[in-house]
Formats: structure tokens, C-alpha cells, sequence
């Protein structure tokens, strides 16, 4: 079998010593060119980045070289900065290879490169939860309701999870602002709290992971406008990163407790629909007024918080497509995060620069906590000002975190759009490989 090779190289010194017309080429775009049979990735216009974002786009690149390659088979000679996380070249390219392609009856081309890869069954692992975290976004609402995301979770989650979950009458009574959310919806569709936890283990750390599950975000009676809404089948992205998230880890040496809580509903709009200025007696005892209906994703997180410090964990870590102004603040692919505790905050930082997993810290800035008081109750689910609303919704939240247990809340886009190294829009795997590595960090 011909192997074709592909060398990376960073430094103009080497790429001088490695090219030979060198002189001739006009810088590659994109940094990727070929001469004589070889293709040569040039980095040397990466070289002032700093970490983070050099691991990040060894990770873009992997997915354009799998894209310029198209097919064959192909070997990687890195001749570069081995504190890099090389890796990333190569799960660039296995997630390049992704296409949701369900609903197409329409033939595709099934052209794709084979890299030769030294990290193969790391590599497979993670591929294997992007695909499933992109499949899961991408599904739309018709098809994927809160009850199946609880069944693909299960079966992606194996036999390692025991599972549980709560609904009807007892998830009225024990998570009132669950329920409040998801009640509009239709029967097949009705609000549930899934519990999946981790079994065989015998380490007394736990951790609870908690995903926002949306699984469809009109707004509710405040209903959102037709292009605020058109992206809304992705507002279950925190519960597919944070099911991705638990597989990662499972299958790693990690010796952890974990508990995945998934609060699933739909926000829909029907004679049973939530309104602005009801109250409701949230889990913890207090009581929340509706300014709201659109700002929902809290109000079903805050009820799960409050059941996952009751276990006393270790940690707990929220991952939700929460705000627009997150987005508005960072970009679509940089997540912000959230953190009570500077230790970890500052260890989730290099998590992330070593990954190339982009996440971004925002300040918990308690002087906008008065933006969320309200006249009728003890707090209310928006704040009353246009600005630092990501801020605030995450003010919001750090309301339920009991005796200050180390908690870090991720706001995140959980979607790609094409730009000049994918062509991909979707449903995105976002944090989960920075968040892997923070609990390799401090439990492994
Ligand atoms: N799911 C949305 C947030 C969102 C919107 C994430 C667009 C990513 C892209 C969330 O439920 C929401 O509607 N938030 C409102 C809150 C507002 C009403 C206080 C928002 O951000 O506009
Ligand atoms: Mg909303
Ligand atoms: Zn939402």
C-alpha cells in the first residue's frame, strides 16, 4: 500500500531546508500546499500564537489535510514544537470525516483519506463522541424528544451507568421549576430529570455533571422571532457535550464517581405554558419570579444544582447553551466559563491551553446580583439591565450552589459554522476534552 507523507514543519528555517522551490511559492494559503508528491503543512504563520491557540488550529488544520487529501493513505512527519498537543492533527482529521447525512436520501461521496495514526485508539474514543455529541445537536426536536435523549444517552453511556428518572407528578413536586418549564409541551414530549450514574467504581470522589436539555427553545410565551428561533433544536447541546463529557470519561483511567443530571424539556408554548410573573417555589425553598420565559435554561438548572449539592460532591460542573450575550462577548467558538474557585478556575485555563480546547473565563461579578431582585419574590429569572446578561444568568445559577462546593458553569455555543478549514455547520462537541483533562488534573 503506498503511503503517502506528510510533513509538518514550523520554522522558516525548515521549511527553506525541507522545500526546495521555496523561493517560488507564493505563501500557501490556508498553510497547506504539495510539491513532488509530498504535501507540506507550513506553520510558521501560527508561531506567535500562544499555546492555546496553536493547539487549536493544529486541530482545524487536521480536519482541512483529511479534506485536502480526500483519499489514500497517509503518514505524518511532524518536525516541530513537541509541547504541542500533536494529537490534535490527527483527531482534526477523524472528525473531518463527520457528515450528518440521516435525512439524505440523496447519494454522498464517500471519499476519505486513511492517516496513519500513533494515538489510534485515543483517537477513536474521542471521534466516537464527537460524532455522537454532533448526531445528538443535530437531530431536530421532531425526532428528539427529552425521552430519547435519555435512551441514546443510556446506550451511548454503556452498561457502566445505572439509570434513573423522574417525571410526572414527582418531578412537580420535587423539581417544581423543571416542571414549570417543561409543561407546555405535548405528551410524548413531556419534562423529565434523568440520573445516570456511575458504577463499578470505588473511589469516594464524585463528581455531578449537570446538562442544560433543551431540547427545543421557542422561547415560551415570550416566544423568540423566527431567526432567533431557526437554531433552537441545538438548545440540548450542554446535555449532549455533558453525556459526551461522562464517556470521556469512563473510558479513561479516571477513578471517579460520577453523576450525569440531565433536566430534559421542551420550552413550548400551549394553554400550559409558564407565564412572565408566575412564581414558583423552587427545590431549595426559594421562590422564583418569571421575568422571563425565554431565560429558561436556569431556572431548570438551578433545581438540579440544588439536588446535586445535597450529595455533597466533590464538584460539580453545568454545561448549557445559556445566552446570546456569551456569545455576543466571545464568539461562537470560544465558550465562556464560570468558576467559585480560583485554584480550579486557573487549572481549567491550562486544561485548556494543553487540549487546544478553547474555554474562556468571565467573572462571577457580584455586584450585579442586584439586578436580579425581584418585587415579588426572593429572585427572578432575568436581570433588569441590556448588559452582562451571560454575567448574570451565571449569578443566577451560583444562587443554588450550597456551601461553596467547586463548581464550574460552561456557556457555550455547542454549534459550528463554516469558516476557511470546515466547511461543517452543526452541532459541535465544545469544552468537553478541556473539561476531560481538569478532572484528570484533580482526581486521577
Ligand atoms: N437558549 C437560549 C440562549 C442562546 C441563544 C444560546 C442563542 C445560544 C444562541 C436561552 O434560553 C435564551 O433564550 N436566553 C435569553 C435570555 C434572556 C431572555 C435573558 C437570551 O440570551 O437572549
Ligand atoms: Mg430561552
Ligand atoms: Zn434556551
Amino acid at each position: 500500500m503506498k503511503k503517502n507523507i506528510i510533513k509538518i514543519l514550523f520554522s522558516e528555517k525548515e521549511i527553506k531546508k525541507k522545500v526546495k522551490n521555496f523561493s517560488q511559492i507564493s505563501f500557501p494559503s490556508n498553510f497547506i500546499f504539495k510539491e513532488n508528491e509530498v504535501i507540506y503543512v507550513c506553520l510558521n504563520q501560527i508561531s506567535d500564537l500562544n499555546k492555546l491557540q496553536k493547539n487549536f488550529f493544529l486541530f482545524q488544520i487536521g480536519i482541512k489535510l483529511q479534506n485536502f487529501c480526500r483519499k489514500g493513505t497517509y503518514i505524518i512527519k511532524y518536525f516541530g514544537d513537541k509541547s504541542l498537543n500533536e494529537v490534535n492533527f490527527c483527531l482534526g482529521w477523524e472528525v473531518g470525516k463527520y457528515s450528518f447525512d440521516k435525512y439524505k436520501t440523496t447519494e454522498r461521496n464517500n471519499n476519505v483519506a486513511t492517516l496513519i495514526s500513533p494515538f489510534k485508539g485515543q483517537i477513536k474514543k474521542e471521534k466516537e463522541v464527537f460524532f455522537f455529541v454532533r448526531d445528538l445537536i443535530n437531530t431536530p426536536a421532531n425526532f428528539l424528544g427529552p425521552n430519547k435523549i435519555y435512551e441514546m444517552g443510556r446506550v451511548f453511556l454503556k452498561k457502566s451507568f445505572s439509570s434513573k428518572k423522574i417525571s410526572g407528578s414527582e418531578l412537580k413536586k420535587k423539581f417544581p421549576l423543571i416542571h414549570a418549564v417543561g409543561k407546555a409541551a405535548s405528551k410524548e414530549k413531556m419534562p423529565i430529570l434523568c440520573e445516570l450514574k456511575s458504577k463499578n467504581t470505588k473511589s469516594k470522589k464524585k463528581i455531578v455533571i449537570i446538562g442544560k436539555g433543551v431540547t427545543f427553545d421557542t422561547g415560551g410565551l415570550n416566544l423568540k422571532t423566527g431567526s432567533g428561533m431557526a437554531l433552537m433544536k441545538k438548545d440540548m447541546g450542554g446535555a449532549a457535550n455533558c453525556i459526551g463529557l461522562a464517556n470521556l470519561i469512563q473510558t479513561s483511567k479516571i477513578d471517579v464517581n460520577i453523576t450525569l443530571l440531565l433536566p430534559l424539556v421542551e420550552n413550548s408554548v400551549s394553554r400550559d405554558s409558564f407565564r412572565p410573573s408566575d412564581i414558583f417555589k423552587s427545590r431549595d425553598g426559594r421562590f422564583v419570579e418569571i421575568g422571563d420565559t425565554d431565560a429558561e435554561g436556569r431556572l431548570i438548572l438551578a433545581d438540579a444544582i440544588s439536588y446535586a449539592c445535597e450529595s455533597k460532591p466533590d464538584m460539580i460542573i453545568d454545561m448549557a447553551t445559556l445566552t446570546g450575550a456569551s456569545r455576543v462577548a466571545l464568539g461562537i467558538e470560544v465558550p465562556s466559563f464560570f468558576c467559585n474557585n480560583d485554584q480550579l478556575s486557573m487549572e481549567l485555563i491550562e486544561a485548556s491551553q494543553e487540549t487546544g480546547d478553547p474555554i474562556w473565563q468571565l467573572p462571577l461579578w457580584e455586584n450585579y446580583l442586584d439586578q436580579l431582585n425581584s418585587n415579588h419574590a426572593d429572585v427572578k429569572n432575568i436581570g433588569n439591565s441590556i448588559f452582562g446578561g451571560a454575567i448574570t444568568a451565571a449569578l443566577f445559577l451560583k444562587e443554588f450552589v450550597k456551601n461553596q462546593i467547586p463548581w464550574v458553569h460552561v456557556d457555550l455555543m455547542a454549534w459550528s459554522k463554516p469558516n476557511k478549514f470546515s466547511s461543517y455547520e452543526g452541532g459541535e462537541a465544545m469544552g468537553i476534552r478541556a473539561l476531560k483533562k481538569l478532572i484528570e488534573k484533580k482526581f486521577a
